[in-house]
């Protein structure tokens, strides 16, 4: 069985969590977009870790391999790091760690150009559309240009780092030589970012520059990969980081007391993030953007112990494309709230609203950082 997990508002809706509890069913979980903008948090064994390029493999199963695709732009620095950090705690996890001589390098000059020019976006300045702004100029760099004679000068600096990568076992590949090999296996695509941040169907310019919907998976060349389910994660309520349009946002001390009960600052940049309700139109928008099949649900505690939860239920005019989200006038209902997140019957009338709007089925809610935490809500639908 091959699936994705696809963020399904702006990012930051809890795929780590998600994609490292459902792991370790998988032979390989592959990562095929953005690079170290992304920030998955995994709670293990009571500790917090952030991965900014690994997959967000729980490392406890050792047959789960890591796959890092050629439609990412990686800071080999940075993944670096973060291998050796993992070396830690997981000697030997370096060996099963994969990545695409086809993904594109983001040199030191990207992340300078990126804190220059990307301001107005609210970049995480890790260099993300500078790389790929040469990656489509034809004129960026392969990591697999640092394996070909003559060309390592060009990227003067990356060989040691290479070497060193290669000395904790990571190989460097091509996904299209491996088709056999992922063909025989289950593979567990994790998506970065969000489908309203996607360089084609989020809201431009206030967007990241990959591809966060299905199509990424295909474009980094795994079209041969059938997928079984497409799982949308959000919140439900809504966060963004970074500027651009917000349609269901709160301001003032309602915003400040969710962003403090949810503890809302980002895992990569540490940016208070913008909070507001959860938003169905954006919402059903994504899932038909994105290719999601499925939705799950996270932090549900957060909003426990409301007598109602607010949601934008319309916009007034259905959103079809990224301009009407600018003039989208929000349209709020009030639903029935929960006091437990952990009994299912007090959540119906809200998962029913979700499901009812959107097309799709919820598939699990998560309702905190531990594993147990995770609880399927349609056994047939998981
Ligand atoms: P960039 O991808 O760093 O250029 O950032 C572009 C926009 O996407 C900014 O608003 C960022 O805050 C946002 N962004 C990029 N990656 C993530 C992410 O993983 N989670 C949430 N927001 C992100
Ligand atoms: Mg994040």
């Amino acid at each position: 069985m091959n699936i994705a997990v696809l963020g399904a508002m702006w990012g930051d809706e809890g795929k780590g969590h998600i994609t490292h509890h459902l792991s370790r069913n998988f032979d390989w979980v592959i990562r095929f977009n953005g690079g170290a903008n992304a920030g998955h948090t995994i709670y293990r064994d009571g500790k917090k870790f952030v991965h900014n390029l690994l997959p967000s493999v729980d490392f406890r199963y050792p047959d789960v391999n890591s796959y890092l695709g050629s439609g990412m732009v990686i800071d080999l620095e940075k993944l670096r790091d973060e291998v050796m950090e993992a070396e830690k705690t997981y000697p030997g996890v370096g060996k099963r760690i994969y990545v695409d001589k086809d993904a594109f390098i983001v040199e030191r000059k990207h992340k300078e150009e990126d804190k220059s020019t990307n301001g107005h976006i609210g970049s995480t300045n890790r260099g993300i559309g500078p790389a790929y702004k040469d990656k489509i100029g034809r004129s960026g760099k392969r990591i697999g240009d640092l394996f070909t004679e003559g060309k390592p000068d060009l990227i003067t600096g990356y060989s040691d780092v290479l070497l060193d990568l290669i000395g904790k076992g990571v190989t460097f590949t091509h996904a299209l030589a491996w088709q056999d090999v992922f063909n025989a296996s289950s593979l567990l695509f994790e998506g970065a970012q969000g489908v309203l941040l996607d360089i084609n169907h989020g809201i431009y310019p206030y967007v990241s520059c990959s591809d966060a919907t299905i199509g990424g998976i295909i474009a980094s060349g795994f079209a041969f990969a059938k997928l079984d389910k497409v799982y949308g994660v959000a919140k439900c309520y809504t966060t963004k980081v970074g500027e651009g349009p917000f349609p269901s946002e709160l301001q003032g001390a309602e915003a400040e007391e969710l962003r403090k009960i949810g503890n809302e600052y980002g895992a990569t940049t540490g940016r208070p993030r913008r909070v507001g309700w959860l938003d169905l139109p954006a919402l059903r928008y994504a899932c038909r953007k994105g290719g999601i099949t499925h939705l799950i649900l996270t932090k549900m505690d957060i909003l426990s112990g409301r007598d109602v939860v607010p949601v934008v239920h319309s916009y007034g005019k259905e959103p079809v494309c990224p301009d009407d989200f600018c003039s989208a006038k929000p349209q709020y209902m009030d639903v029935l709230g929960w006091s437990d997140c952990r009994d299912f019957a007090q959540m119906d009338r809200f998962i029913n609203e979700v499901e009812y709007a959107t097309g799709c089925y919820v598939a699990y809610v998560s309702c905190g950082t531990s594993e147990s935490d995770i609880l399927a809500w349609e056994p047939e639908a998981a």
